[in-house]
């Protein structure tokens, strides 16, 4: 089986700083896989690769069959460009920690938008959908209100909507909820546990250590650049084998 995503030995640097230095990884249709690790190892880097907001350095990557980077033969990384590049943009959607809505666009505008303008699908089909997931995320009745009316729980799941509405095969979450108090990260972690119940294939990074352990397939641990373990949530986090993840871990109470 052809994995959604697939990233090999990949390397960025930030001047002289190396922040990937060769991390290769693969995600399979369904499969939900949790990144943890220390700040600065680099988690928000790989997913800013993975989903071309960032360039590598080296290494490659693909998505499904489609090739999206590789070696150009000269030491340097060929991106492929035009209808490619968006084919390949179209199959994944991005969920940040600061959920980057438009201020001034109502909850139905937000989710709405990016399949009306760029997948140029009809309205009626964008609008049917974009209430299914108003509903799907708890927020019936909000769909008029623009985000400034909405608290920060509420907005990250406008854009967990915003980012399914455009049908992507892989979602990327990079700390969904760490701009969050407790009481409103419940309700944004219960809608992701929501997706990976329908096998909504996910990358998810996070310091959320029982969430991983509830909805992850597959732990990742990444340090200095590197993918230092990974296992299932018991292995990783019950019985990790590296002295740097016990390490780690050992800040938390899992
Ligand atoms: N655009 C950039 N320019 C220069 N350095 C950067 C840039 N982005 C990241 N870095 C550096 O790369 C390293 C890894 O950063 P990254 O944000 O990927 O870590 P992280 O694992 O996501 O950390 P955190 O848990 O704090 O979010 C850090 O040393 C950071 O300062
Ligand atoms: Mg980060």
């Amino acid at each position: 089986m052809t994995a959604v995503v697939s990233i090999k030995d990949a390397r960025k640097a930030f001047g002289d700083t190396e922040v990937l230095r060769g991390i290769s990884l693969e995600v399979e249709r369904g499969e939900v896989v949790a990144v943890i690790g220390p700040s600065g190892g680099g988690k928000s880097t790989l997913l800013r690769c993975m989903t071309l907001l960032e360039t590598l350095d080296g290494g490659s990557l693909a998505y499904g069959g489609l090739e999206v980077a590789g070696p150009d033969g000269a030491g340097a990384v060929r991106y492929v460009k035009g209808d490619a590049l968006k084919e390949a943009r179209g199959r994944f959607g991005l969920v940040f920690q600061s959920y980057n809505l438009f201020p001034h666009m109502t909850v139905m505008r937000n989710i709405a938008d990016a399949p009306l303008r760029v997948q140029k699908r009809p309205r009626p089909e964008v609008e049917a959908r974009a209430r299914e997931l108003i509903e799907k995320m708890g927020l019936s009745g909000c769909e008029g209100k623009v985000p400034c009316q909405l608290s920060g729980g509420q907005q990250q799941r406008v854009s967990i909507a915003r980012a399914l509405a455009l049908d992507p095969q892989i979602l990327y979450f990079d700390e969904p909820t760490s701009a969050l108090d407790p009481e409103l990260t419940a309700g944004v972690l219960s809608v992701i546990k929501g997706l990976a119940a329908e096998h909504m294939t996910m990358v998810i990074v996070t310091h959320e250590m029982s969430f991983a352990r509830d909805v992850a397939d597959r732990i990742v641990f990444m340090d200095g650049g590197v993918i230092v373990e990974q296992g299932s949530p018991e292995q990783v986090l019950g019985a990790a084998k590296q002295e740097r993840t016990r390490a780690f871990l050992a800040g938390y109470r899992t």
